[in-house]
């Protein structure tokens, strides 16, 4: 996600904002940039690249003095990583400038608003929307910026933390806060601003962290107020002695970043629907899929193409898109799918699956299909990505960068895209009743409320995972919509804590796997309320019988499954083609503490990488 850094003091600013943004790199990102005010003018120099390419850049076209500067670096959301959408963004008068990690949901009306007055823009950017909202309110309100600021922001829906300065007034810069991190180190007679406190941790150990809805104006020599953007109200600011370390920090205070993503998926999932699922109107709004519905509408068929856990999100939007939309789909591996001379048509839809936005099969397969006339639609999580741009349409999740080789919210985000598509074919299709597309919508809406109930069970799966982190092999059992989450759930225990995992069907024990089954064999079985329950029961009597030592990932409140299980993991109820995005933390958080106990190295395993660009 976005890095932001500012400065406001005695010192120069520069150095303290480029060191800043290198401390923030571990948020992942696509582009840096920075503003000074040099004494005389505002000097802005921005870049698609690493903060060394901002480096490089300033030195040729910035003087780099200045004790008032803000930084930032980009993790795209609105515009493809490039100079001109890099931040930070100036008004149309070249006074304002203003550097934002979040979204604008509204930004396109704005926008048109702000064209109406004659307002220009150069970026495809919503920052660069804001920063100009905030011009237009100072001009026609005549107040100063702070007073802008907050006007302004009451206008607009999303989530942002900004840090805004006019080049006229220097000595004072504004910042807010809505949904993303913001906080302000405290120094003797000056002021450090961040993401988090991770670039002034070396200057200074107070620090006040905004709350929602709060906005500060700091002023060099004069201090900091803190006011609620709602009605301008102050508030008390409570500063704070930070006890902890740069490294903790990078976690957000986790031991890795894998379970601090598997802790963020309320927020991505929420961050994924944001601007999408609109409740209240019972619609769902994805330009790409509304710029192209007559190829969805036409299509044949889906084909899903994707590699690892993306083609588990695959496996599981088969069901959805069938149940849901009635139009046939099938899932491939892209790396087989690319060398079987498959039979496509321009009759087909071909959806990409990948968090990276770079896995070579996938985007082999994206060519392949292209080249035989197939539209094709990809489900990234990195904007501009390779597969993002090979793509005629697209939709992004929004999970922020993943930086765990095994992917958790990239899953989860995934399938909330996938089910935003299939709810909204399905009612363009009218295959889907309107009563039951708003239950969808209302219950998908619950889900990241859902999600943070099943990740209440951290401490029982710990207890769990000593049991059995030292047995060799795993089998993980589901049925209809978690049988993908079975294949999920045994490659994320085998690819981090190495242990021998296998994913079926629930009912294809019969056929084979059974024999595996002695009182050594851990199975986990998903067997969530609506899903085949009876069926499923009855293939853990089956298990009990042969002695295998049964996990129940079960609904709240089971009381049969609890019954025959060693050990059940309660989630929440839900819609069944919803349960996978709960069903799913459970098995995450058991690979994550078996790899933990066993001593793996979580976020980095042996022999994988985050992105397999090669074949
Ligand atoms: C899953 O935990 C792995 N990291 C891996 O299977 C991954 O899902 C696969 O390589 C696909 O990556 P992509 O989503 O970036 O295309």
């Amino acid at each position: 996600m976005c890095g932001i850094v500012g400065y406001i003091g005695p010192r120069e600013a520069y150095p303290i904002i480029i060191e800043g943004l290198k401390r923030l790199e571990y948020r992942g990102y696509d582009s840096a940039g920075i503003a000074l005010f040099d004494g005389k003018d505002l000097k802005v120099c921005k870049t698609k690249g690493k903060v060394v390419d901002l480096e490089a850049r300033s030195d040729k076209e910035i003087t780099k003095h200045g004790s008032v500067g803000i930084g930032h670096t980009r993790w795209a959301t609105h515009g493809v990583p490039n100079d001109v959408n890099s931040h930070p963004h100036i008004s149309n008068s070249g006074d304002l400038v203003i550097i934002h990690n979040g979204i604008i949901e509204n930004y396109e009306s704005l926008k048109k608003e702000l064209i109406s007055r004659g307002y220009t823009f150069k970026s495809d950017t919503d920052t660069e929307v804001l920063i100009n909202l905030i011009e237009d309110v100072k001009k026609q309100e005549n107040v100063k910026l702070g007073k802008a600021v907050q006007i302004a922001l009451n206008q607009v829906i999303g989530a942002y933390a900004i840090a805004v300065f006019d080049k006229n007034k220097p000595e004072e810069v504004v910042i807010a806060r809505l949904g993303s991190p913001l906080a302000v180190g405290i120094g003797e007679d000056e002021f450090f601003i961040a993401s988090d406190a991770s670039p002034f941790l070396e200057y200074t150990k107070d620090a006040i962290y905004l709350e929602d809805e709060e906005m500060a104006i700091i002023r060099f020599h004069k201090g900091i107020k803190i006011r609620k953007i709602k009605d301008d109200s102050l508030v008390d600011p409570y500063i704070q002695k930070l006890k902890i370390n740069l490294e903790q920090i990078e976690k957000s205070g986790y031991d890795h970043f894998m379970l601090k993503e598997i802790h963020e998926q309320p927020k991505a999932i929420t961050d994924t629907y944001r601007g999408r699922l609109l409740r209240q109107e019972a619609i769902i709004k994805m330009a790409g899929v509304e710029d192209n519905m007559k190829k969805f509408l036409n299509a044949d068929r889906i084909i899903i193409v994707a590699c690892g856990t993306s083609w588990h999100a695959g496996l599981v939007a088969e069901y959805i898109f069938e149940d849901l939309a009635r139009v046939p789909v099938e899932v491939e591996y892209a790396s087989e799918f690319r060398y079987r001379n498959p039979v496509i048509t321009e009759k087909d839809v071909l959806i990409a699956i990948s968090q990276s936005g770079e896995t070579a099969d996938t985007l082999a397969a994206i060519k392949l299909a292209k080249s035989k006339g197939a539209f094709v639609f990809g489900v990234c999580n990195v904007v501009g990505s390779s597969i993002a741009r090979e793509t005629h349409a697209g939709a992004y999740t929004h999970a922020g960068p993943e930086i765990g080789v095994a992917s958790t919210k990239a899953f989860t985000t995934q399938i909330t895209v996938l089910t935003l598509m299939a709810l909204r074919l399905a009612r363009a299709k009218g295959t889907i009743s309107s009563s039951d597309f708003r239950h969808h919508l209302l219950e998908l809406e619950m889900i990241p409320k859902k999600v943070e109930e099943a990740l209440k069970s951290d401490a029982h799966i710990q207890k769990i995972s000593e049991i059995y982190k030292d047995v060799n092999n795993f089998l993980y059992l589901g049925r209809g919509y978690n049988f993908p989450v079975a294949l999920e759930g045994a490659l994320k225990l085998k690819e981090i804590s190495y242990i021998h995992a296998e994913g079926y069907p629930a009912a294809e024990m019969k056929h084979g796997p059974i024999a595996l089954i002695d009182e050594n064999m851990p199975i986990v079985v998903i067997a969530t309320k609506k899903g085949h329950y009876e069926k499923v029961v009855s293939n853990i009597q089956e298990i009990k019988s042969r002695k295998g030592k049964i996990i129940g990932i079960v609904t709240e409140g089971d009381v049969q499954v609890k019954e025959l299980a060693d050990h059940v993991i309660e989630v929440p109820e839900t819609l069944e083609s919803l349960s996978p995005l709960l069903t799913t933390i459970p098995l995450q958080l058991l690979s994550y503490h078996i790899a933990v106990m066993l001593g793996k190295n979580v976020d980095q395993p042996r022999n994988l990488a985050k992105s397999v660009t090669v074949e």
